[in-house]
């Protein structure tokens, strides 16, 4: 049980190892609700989702993954983040948010799946073009995350080399590498 915020950031681990079970109803429609309700510039609500829950749409979600992602074969729901530029703030300096706006609606994603027990790890590791492909995304919408969603797996199912890495400890920089108060270090890295 999570009893503040923190906890549940700590809950939050990307393991790999997901049971097949299937998601039900309830659950699909609190992540989509979670990601709704994200911040956007002008409210523009650029992120796009397409939900792979059924067998012929998982399978086609699956061709897309890359080989290190194979652990993700078994996960009941499948995410996929797209968007495209002109659905979001396009600023002076380059300054495009469409992609940010995906990443924290992605964000509340993963977190809601954390509140109700679930593992949800996110992936870059896939073919855009596979899933363009699959899908028949009109051309200009860019694929921009995989998410595989589903209860905690068997660890000892995993390949032995990601087996270690799920029993890892999380590891952040310390604090003051990233984090700057008042004023910026004299060195920038
Ligand atoms: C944009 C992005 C892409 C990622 N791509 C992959 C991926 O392809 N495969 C994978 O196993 N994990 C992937 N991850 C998960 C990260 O490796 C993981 O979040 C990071 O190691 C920190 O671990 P934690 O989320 O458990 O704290 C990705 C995460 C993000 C945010």
């Amino acid at each position: 049980m999570v009893e503040n915020f923190l906890d549940l950031l700590h809950q939050r681990k990307a393991t790999r190892a997901i049971a097949s079970r299937e998601l039900n109803a309830e659950i699909i429609d609190k992540l989509m609700q979670a990601a709704q309700l994200s911040a956007s510039c002008f409210n523009n609500q650029p992120w796009r989702f397409l939900f792979l829950t059924d067998e012929i749409a998982l399978e086609k979600g699956r061709k897309a993954l890359s080989k290190g992602n194979s652990w993700a074969q078994t996960a009941p729901l499948l995410i996929v983040g797209f968007s495209k530029p002109d659905l979001d703030c396009q600023l002076s300096e380059n300054r495009n948010y469409y992609l940010f706006d995906l990443g924290m609606a992605t964000q509340l994603i993963l977190l809601q799946a954390t509140e109700l027990n679930l593992v949800a790890r996110p992936m870059a590791g896939f073919s855009p073009q596979i899933l363009k492909a699959e899908f028949s995304l009109p051309i200009e919408f860019e694929p921009f995350v995989m998410i595989a969603v589903g209860y905690e797996g068997n660890i000892s199912e995993l390949e032995p080399n990601l087996q270690a890495k799920s029993l890892a400890s999380r590891t952040r920089n310390p604090l003051n590498k990233n984090f700057f108060h008042n004023k910026l270090p004299e060195q920038m890295q």
